[in-house]
């Protein structure tokens, strides 16, 4: 078993860690105080490969292997979550999706477009009355003639306001459950189709564009089918599959930028005569930081290379994005501890790393539900 990247894996990992430092990290301090995207890094995440990393370069991609994808996702996740969580919608929910499931047509007229940032996309799944439980969708498919008429609502959609392409998920028969749902690609100038910001201020992902989407006989053709007619919710599931390793991996970068923040701060404060990084206390606090952004971080490496390999990944991605969003979030407590009252404050960024990886912890499955995720392959689901 080799643990060394490869140097072409290197290389994606330079060039993500140098776009991440020089050109997000700078920014993401006003992003979030402003609340806004910063929506010029679309086409250069497109410029360098990024938005179709696992993408062949037949449709537009840069067809590096998905360790290499994870290394991306790890070092934009180091330097801002809004903008990493972009990545794993657009990337990781929607193109992956696409490329997965869609026609040789819907391939060629999407993946291009997504792969330079010419278009954005967006995944709807959740709703109102429909979170964890995604099958209980409500939103509905109409099946017509010559098309689908959509109608319903969802909320929590990221990058909804500025997408272009939307995956919406609906039920042509809510009695049938998960069976009933359809996955449809719908142009967001659609007529019926409306959107707006969700209500309230975030916690965390303040950078991030959130959109409530209400369908109102919102017609689309039949061509605009994802796969087949009741295959929607295997799509959803497998779609939230490459997603929340993308959110696996953002999590060990922002408990890797807990831990480099946690390190930076303790050499250099000094309190009852002495570095506080000399306190036994804080090496504890500080080595099980470390020991644990390693072990999250060979996790999500397991689950890239068993994707790589084409083998089943569901047990692993979920293994891997509850160990690190839990990580992370311990890891963001205590370095908000160690920075004292200057972690209070956003003069240090470790104050928006504590608000952001909460959303990480729910968003793409809550921790709960990769829990159950992982107990339903060692016990079974019950009746
Ligand atoms: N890949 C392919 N198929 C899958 C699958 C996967 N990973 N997981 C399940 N399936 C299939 C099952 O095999 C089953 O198929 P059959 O009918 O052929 O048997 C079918 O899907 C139903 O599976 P379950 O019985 O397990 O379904 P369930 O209703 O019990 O739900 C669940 C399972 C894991 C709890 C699921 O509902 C779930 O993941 N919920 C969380 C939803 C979620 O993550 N939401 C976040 C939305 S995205 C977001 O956060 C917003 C954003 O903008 C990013």
């Amino acid at each position: 078993m080799r643990f060394d990247l490869t140097e072409e894996q290197q290389a994606i990992q330079a060039r993500a860690r140098a776009f991440a430092d020089d050109e997000v990290a700078p920014l993401a301090r006003e992003a979030d105080e402003r609340g806004e995207f910063p929506l010029h890094l679309v086409k250069r995440m497109g410029s360098l490969g990024f938005l179709a990393g696992p993408i062949a370069a037949s449709y537009g991609g840069s067809g590096m292997d998905y360790l290499s994808f994870a290394l991306v996702y790890e070092e934009l996740g180091r330097a801002d979550s809004s903008v990493r969580g972009f990545l794993a919608v657009h990337a990781g929910l929607v193109s992956l999706c696409i490329r997965d499931w869609g026609t040789e047509e819907q391939k060629q007229h999407y993946l291009p477009r997504l792969a330079s940032g010419e278009w954005i996309g967006c995944y709807c799944l959740t709703e109102p009355n429909a979170g964890s439980d995604a099958a209980s969708m409500e939103t509905s498919a109409r099946e017509e003639e010559d098309s689908f008429v959509l109608n319903g609502e969802k909320i929590w959609i990221t990058n909804g306001n500025i997408a272009d392409v939307a995956i919406v998920f609906a039920t042509r028969d809510a009695s049938a459950r998960h069976r009933g749902i359809c996955a449809f690609l719908v142009d967001t100038s659609s007529a019926g189709f409306r959107r707006e910001a969700m209500p309230g201020k975030e916690l965390g992902h303040r950078a991030a564009d959130h959109a409530k989407i209400v369908f109102e006989e919102c017609r689309v053709p039949k061509s605009a089918l994802l796969g087949a007619p009741g295959e929607g919710f295997k799509i959803a599931m497998s779609a939230l599959d490459h997603g929340r390793l993308g959110v696996a991996a953002g999590a060990v970068g922002v408990a890797q930028a807990c831990l480099d923040a946690s390190i930076a701060f303790t050499k250099q404060r000094r309190q009852f005569g002495q570095r506080i990084a000399d306190f036994q206390m804080v090496q504890a606090t500080l080595a099980d930081m470390a020991a644990d952004v390693d072990a999250a971080r060979l996790l999500v490496h397991r689950a890239a290379w068993l994707k790589q390999e084409g083998r089943p990944t569901t047990r692993e991605t979920s293994i891997a994005k509850l160990f690190a969003t839990e990580a992370a979030v311990k890891a963001a407590s205590e370095a908000v501890l160690l920075h004292g009252g200057r972690g209070y404050s956003n003069e240090f960024p470790v104050e928006r790393y504590y608000r952001d990886i909460k959303g990480l912890q729910i968003y793409e499955g809550t921790s709960h539900i990769q829990r159950i995720v992982i107990a339903r392959q060692l016990v079974g689901k019950g009746e």
